[in-house]
């Protein structure tokens, strides 16, 4: 055997300790940032060593660090002491093998989901020496396209609601007039998270007459400064509508003030003539 094998095995270690020093400062290798993950793709969390080549009997271990316990994600090399990784990261997680040689240990991580955002340490072994590093990992997803839906008119108002699910972390919901400014009505959001550890967010508005008719949904995820919007242009002959039952009301009004005026007319004998002409006058107006 080589003397110098020893020697040679010391300079990496050292060579090692300096690169994962350097990666945990973030500036060789290791991000200073969180990785960003997006559910349903894929994600590297990056591992690099800060010398090569890296000895053959090496071994890396990456493990997530949940809140009580300790979860193997994945393995490579170390005789005997093979982890099998969790459930969860059964046939998702893998390594760049062609890489290792260039000292990158990373591992790609397949099918993000939102439990797996936390904290994930990357640990090399040689020589009987360790070393490890903690890489961060931030999911994110944007949702679908939300769904506006316009209530029928209460009392004047048109309620407006809109919803959206699919989002991690819990989205924003953001009303809109047609320039794009905040509504300045009072609006009411509300974001749930559903069993597959995705946000759905529902809320509603409340239109008054004489506001501007062009109201738009907008669902937004902060983390990825992205989006999803809905816009509805509520036509004006929808609230004629409301207008019309306005109309009804006041026609039944003005018809019992009518009758009223009739009963006391009746009663009264006098001036039932001028009162008349007036009840005809009123009634007229109202069909109208
Ligand atoms: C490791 O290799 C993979 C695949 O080529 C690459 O995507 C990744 O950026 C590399 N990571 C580092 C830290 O060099």
């Amino acid at each position: 055997m080589d003397s110098r094998l020893p020697w040679l095995a010391l300079l990496q270690v050292l060579a090692f300790q300096r690169g994962s020093h350097l990666a945990a400062g973030g500036s060789l290798g290791a991000p200073r940032t969180p990785v960003l993950g997006i559910i349903g793709a894929g994600v590297v969390l990056p591992c690099r060593l800060g010398s090569a080549p890296v000895p053959e009997d090496f071994s890396v271990r990456w493990t997530f660090h949940g809140r009580s316990q300790r979860i193997p994600v994945g393995g490579y090399g170390g005789k005997g002491r093979r982890e099998e990784p969790d459930e969860r990261y059964r046939g998702r997680a893998e390594f760049f093998h062609a890489e290792f040689r260039a000292g990158n240990v990373s591992l790609l991580l397949r099918d993000v989901r939102s439990s797996d955002q936390g904290s994930y340490s990357c640990q090399v072994s040689f020589q009987n020496v360790s070393q490890e590093v903690l890489v961060e990992l931030e999911v994110a997803a944007v949702g679908e396209p939300p769904s506006v839906i316009l209530r029928s008119p209460e009392k004047r108002d048109l309620g407006v609601s809109c919803r959206s699910s699919g989002w991690f972390p819990r989205p924003e919901l953001l009303w809109l007039d047609g320039s794009g400014k905040i509504r300045p009505e009072a609006t009411t959001a509300k974001a749930t998270a559903t069993p597959g550890g995705l946000f759905s967010v529902e809320g509603s508005v409340r239109i008054r007459p004489g506001s501007d008719l062009d109201i738009s949904c907008r669902v937004l995820n902060r983390r990825l400064n992205a989006s999803r919007e809905s816009r509805v242009r509520v036509h004006d002959s929808f609230l004629p509508s409301i207008s019309q039952w306005l109309r009804i009301f006041l026609a039944v009004l003005f018809l019992n003030l009518a009758l009223i005026s009739v009963v006391s007319c009746q009663l009264q004998g006098e001036r039932c003539l001028g009162l008349r002409l007036q009840l005809r006058l009123r009634i007229q107006l109202c069909s109208a």
